[in-house]
């Protein structure tokens, strides 16, 4: 339903309403006062009547009641008049005559009348005695009928004002919607997307407030949708360089990772080199023992074939002089040749020759055996071999292995102790592991000055394999100790020690066979360091 129909049927029905209350106010007020007059009009008529014929009455006048009668009939209104007498004795009548000869009944309110007449009557009374009464029959059509052409008149006018009512709300109702449709399609307008809308501005009345606040409104939505665009614009710039610097950033980045993975390798091969040349170092340290021990052996080796080579020319001398005995006939020269041998087997005292052979050459064979031993350990050290490969191994052969080729620097002025309990064998990198025991070793023989003792202990518990190497040495300061791993940190003089034997240790247990090292040390008591190994079955990528 259009605003415009709602507005007339409103409007119309208030109309409605009022009009109906005020129309009825009104005829209900008019109907009470004319009836109420005519009801004292009656009433004093009749009053008035009796008293006129009260004597005529008392005296049975009959002719002046007829004359009576008639007078009073010439009141337009009334429409028949009656004197009656004691006993209800009819004395005078005259007027309708149809009317007459109905019963007489009274109406007590003119409301009550349907007949057109209303019927009154009054008493003629004399010293409070009633002698009879007069009726009469008062016409009310004429007010009957001006109160229902009041009531037609005020329905037209009823009826005139709602349809001048309905007129002007249609008109009020068209300027209203025509605004609103202004408005509307303004609305629409904005919503799809034009906001340069204006509304031009009639009058001053609630209706252009609301164009101008319409107005005001798209022209703030026009200006704000520039700004969000300019934000927009701003925001879209700001990202692609953003992206821009991304991208850069990207590249960068991709330059510094590779520039690192580099660096990583470079490290890595210097690492490398670096186990290597500790490794190295440590043969070094090795070099003057083993030159000492190797000469041993190779002086009697030296020695012994220097005494073999002089047994060697006696056999020679003494094989060519029975050589000679073979060729010689005759027996004189023969026996003198027998002569020769024997006193040159006598010079060579060759039974002490015989003897002496045998150990000559045991000896020289097992001296030569120790120098082979000892460059065989050497070598073991010195090459990068398959060992650096996760292999089953035995950690107490690791430990015999590496006392052959550190025996020589320590066994001169330390006593080994081996407990060696029963261990599992287990994947680890045997050679590094070596290295390991043997620069632990050797830490331990360079903290005894004079004589000493080196114990060393294998055990399993936990899952664990302990290896321990305690030393009754110098000891370290406890201020040191915090540094034992870190890469040339060393006490030792320059040339003796790079300082790298233990940070290479840590990498290889901590590391790479995720074992851990203790140290446990008092200063000028000794020093304990335990390698802690997890027992591996299979091996570990
Ligand atoms: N058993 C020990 N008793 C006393 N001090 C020790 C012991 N083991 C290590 N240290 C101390 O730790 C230092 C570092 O040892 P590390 O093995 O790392 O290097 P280095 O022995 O000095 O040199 P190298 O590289 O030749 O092994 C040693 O210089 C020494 O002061
Ligand atoms: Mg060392």
């Amino acid at each position: 339903m259009s605003l415009r129909l709602k507005t007339i049927i409103g409007i119309a029905s208030i109309e409605a309403v009022l009009l109906l209350l005020l129309v009825s106010m009104t005829l209900d007020y008019l109907k009470d006062t004319n009836y109420e007059g005519i009801q004292k009009r009656a009433s004093t008529t009749a009053t008035l009547f009796a008293t006129t014929t009260k004597d005529a009455v008392l005296s049975y006048d009959l002719a002046s009641l007829e004359s009576f009668v008639q007078e009073v009939l010439k009141n337009p209104d009334l429409v028949y008049a009656r004197v009656l007498g004691p006993g209800d004795q009819l004395f005078a009548v005259a007027g309708d005559e149809e009317r007459n000869l109905k019963p007489f009944v009274a109406d007590l309110n003119v409301q009550d009348v349907d007949d057109g007449i209303y019927d009154t009557f009054a008493e003629i009374q004399e010293g409070g005695a009633v002698y009879g009464r007069v009726e009469l029959g008062l016409d009310i059509n004429s007010l009957t009928e001006t109160i229902t052409e009041a009531q037609q008149r005020s329905a037209t006018i009823a009826v005139i004002e709602m349809g001048l009512v309905a007129l002007f709300s249609l008109i009020l109702g068209t300027y209203l919607t025509r605004q609103l449709q202004v408005l509307t399609s303004a609305a629409k307008g904005i919503s799809d997307g034009h906001l340069d809308i204006h509304i031009e501005v009639k009058g001053n009345d609630e209706i252009s407030e609301v164009s101008t606040a319409f107005n005001s409104m798209a022209s703030n939505l026009k200006e704000a949708g520039e700004r969000r665009d300019l934000y927009e614009l701003e925001l879209k710039e700001l990202n692609q360089s953003l992206e821009d610097r991304v991208n850069q950033r990207t590249v960068e980045l991709r330059e510094k990772n590779l520039q690192l993975e580099q660096a990583n390798t470079e490290i890595k091969q210097a690492q490398a080199r670096l186990l290597q040349s500790e490794k190295m170092a440590s043969v070094g340290v090795l070099a003057a023992g083993v030159a000492h021990e190797i000469n041993n052996p190779l002086g009697f080796v030296m020695s012994n074939l220097s005494t073999l080579e002089e047994y060697v020319k006696n056999y020679q001398s003494l094989v060519a002089e029975y050589e000679s005995l073979l060729q010689l006939k005759d027996s004189n020269e023969r026996k003198e040749q027998f002569r020769k041998i024997k006193s040159l087997r006598d010079d060579y005292d060759i039974e002490f020759m015989n003897e002496d052979l045998d150990g000559l050459l045991h000896d020289t064979q097992e001296g030569s055996v120790r120098v082979r031993d000892i460059v065989k350990g050497l070598k073991a050290f010195s090459h990068v071999d398959q060992s650096d490969e996760m292999q089953l191994a035995d950690i107490n052969e690791c430990i015999e292995a590496t006392l052959k080729v550190a025996n020589n620097e320590i066994k001169y002025h330390c006593e080994i102790v081996k407990r060696l309990g029963d261990i599992p064998q287990t994947y680890c990198m045997a050679g590094p592991l070596k290295q390991v025991i043997l620069n632990m070793l050797l830490n331990a023989a360079h903290a005894i000055k004079d004589k000493g003792v080196i114990e060393i202990e294998t055990l399993c518990a936990d899952g664990n394999i302990e290896l321990s190497i305690r030393d009754n040495g110098c000891g370290i300061d406890q201020e040191d100790i915090g540094n034992l791993f870190d890469p040339f940190f060393t006490t030792k003089e320059v040339g003796e020690g790079t300082g790298l034997g233990l940070s290479i240790s840590y990498g290889i247990i901590v590391d790479n066979h995720k074992g851990d090292i203790r140290v446990e040390s008092e200063l000028g008591k000794g020093s304990c360091f335990t390698i802690v190994l997890p027992v591996s079955t299979e091996v570990k990528k």
